[in-house]
């Protein structure tokens, strides 16, 4: 059983079980048409992550940093698509994502009694998930033996300074999620821009739906060379970006 605390969990509208709505933020967790290949295609090929897991030596780590976890349903996905390649190359995968108002253990077994994914490790992650002490400030636990998931609890302007110094230089990958910028745009800061400076690894891509002005000048002034590409479904567009490295920067100066 997970223990009692006063951390405020997310408070969700299940009028359309199918689609299940954050209160807080009066806005979907996902879609169950086309949620799953919006991940795939935004965050998964967003950040080329099929041939980057492909070209990492066997016995390598990977490390992904997600705004939002809400359902988990990111790396779910991701778990579906590539844990046998994972096993196969004995690639460690670390996966931190930050997350305000976590979904309650009854909330997140419903959610994905409705969903699409059929990860090998649901069972595991629902246990596990439905085991945790939330009164803590993360949660931290393995899946498969290769996934170490560790969610950040509490507003993410909280965890950002801990993050940084923990995770210098990184930082393989980002998914930025976390609703758009002009609904929230309380997550979407120079602190974190920042941060992601800070944690990246050299080879540190991103990729979101969004294609805000503000978020995208925000990458950029923290050193992001940032672009639009195709979105998914009736979205246009979306950006993805990997971080200058210091021949880009002179170049362009
Ligand atoms: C779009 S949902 C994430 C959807 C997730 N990928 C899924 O499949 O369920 C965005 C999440 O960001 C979280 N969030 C929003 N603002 C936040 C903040 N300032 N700090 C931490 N988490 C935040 C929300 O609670 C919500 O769970």
């Amino acid at each position: 059983m997970a223990e009692i605390t006063n951390r405020q969990f997310a408070s969700i509208d299940w009028t359309d079980p199918q689609n299940p709505r954050s209160r807080i933020y009066n806005d979907i967790y996902f879609s169950s048409s086309g949620g799953e290949g919006e991940t795939v295609h935004t965050f998964l090929n967003g950040n080329c992550l099929e041939e980057r897991f492909r070209n990492l030596p066997c016995g390598s780590s990977f490390t992904i940093a997600e705004t939002g976890f809400g359902t988990g349903s990111n790396l779910l996905i991701l778990l579906e698509r590539y844990l046998d390649l994972l096993r196969k190359k004995s690639i460690s995968l670390i996966y931190i994502t930050f997350e305000k108002y976590p979904l309650s253990p009854d909330d997140m077994i419903r959610a994905h009694t409705c969903h699409v994914s059929h990860a090998e490790v649901l069972p595991e992650f629902l246990q596990k998930y439905g085991n945790s002490d939330f009164s803590r400030n993360e949660i931290r636990f393995k899946l498969a033996e290769i996934v170490s998931l560790r969610i950040l609890l509490g507003d993410i302007s909280g965890s950002l300074g801990h993050f940084s110094l923990k995770y210098r230089e990184q930082i393989n990958a980002w998914f930025l999620d976390g609703y758009s910028p002009s609904c929230n745009p309380d997550l979407w800061t120079e602190e974190l821009f920042e941060a992601m400076r800070i944690t990246a690894a050299p080879d540190c891509t991103l990729a979101t739906y969004t294609v805000s002005g503000a978020v995208r000048r925000g990458l950029a002034a923290a050193g992001f060379a940032v672009e639009k590409s195709p979105g998914y479904g009736r979205k246009k567009e979306m950006t993805r970006g990997r971080l200058k490295l210091q021949s880009d920067r002179s170049a362009s100066e």
